[in-house]
């Protein structure tokens, strides 16, 4: 199995990184949804924003690793893209780990305005930077914005990256989920 990335497609760790992030960000786009119109009186209403919370800060450590590992690969050829794609394609996949974290850092800032830590799964906790009470409300409101942002960014890089399969019939798809074509 190959682990490393080659200039022909991703290896397992980028994929592994790539396909169960997706989930998780869709998951926890889903989650605060659904969690922010919980009433108090649901058997929810502590536990859906507590593994909101832990799963989010588990994305961040993540999204670290794999930027590290990003940087410590070579990045599959793009030479088959139009110089169009090939800009966008760039400017997204940046786009990404800088949204990703800004939203996930506006989110601990909403969560710790009040002084408290966050604990993910009681294996540890992220302490608050310190009281700061007033920083909830616009932090919300960029954390919401914010989640709306990636999740627009996701389907349009989604619609992009089924156009190459189905209509360009290249295997920038096929390379990101199993790998580069075997020859
Ligand atoms: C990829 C990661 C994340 C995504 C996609 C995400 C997404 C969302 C969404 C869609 C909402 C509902 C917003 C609304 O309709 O008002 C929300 C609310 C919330 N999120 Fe996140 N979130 C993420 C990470 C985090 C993290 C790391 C924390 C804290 C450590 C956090 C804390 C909160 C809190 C406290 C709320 C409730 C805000 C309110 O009551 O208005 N989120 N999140
Ligand atoms: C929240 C969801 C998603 C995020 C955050 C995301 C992020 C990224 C990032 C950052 C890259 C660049 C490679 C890397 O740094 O690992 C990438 C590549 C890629 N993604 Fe996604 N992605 C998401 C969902 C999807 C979905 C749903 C599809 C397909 C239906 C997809 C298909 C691809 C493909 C084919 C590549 C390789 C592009 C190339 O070789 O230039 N992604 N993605």
């Amino acid at each position: 199995m190959l682990i490393r990335n080659t200039t022909a497609g991703y290896g397992v760790v980028s994929r592994l990184f790539h396909w169960l992030m997706a989930l998780a960000i869709f998951g926890t786009f889903g989650l605060g949804l659904w969690m922010v119109d919980l009433d108090y009186y649901s058997p929810y209403y502590h536990s859906a924003p507590y593994v909101h919370k832990a799963i989010g800060i588990l994305l961040l450590i993540a999204l670290a690793a794999r930027f590290v590992w990003r940087v410590a690969n070579v990045k599959p050829s793009d030479a088959h893209f139009t110089p169009f794609e090939r800009v966008s394609s760039h400017i997204a996949h940046a786009g990404f780990y800088v949204l990703i974290f800004a939203l996930i850092v506006s989110g601990y800032l909403i969560s710790t305005a009040d002084g408290r830590a966050v604990d993910v799964f009681g294996w540890f906790s992220v302490p608050s930077p310190g009281e700061n009470k007033g920083l909830e409300d616009p932090a919300g409101v960029v954390h919401t914005y914010l989640a709306y942002v990636v999740i627009a960014f996701a389907v349009v890089h989604a619609v992009a990256a089924l156009k190459h399969h189905f209509v360009d019939r290249d295997s920038t798809l096929t390379r990101m989920w199993s790998g580069p074509p075997k020859t």
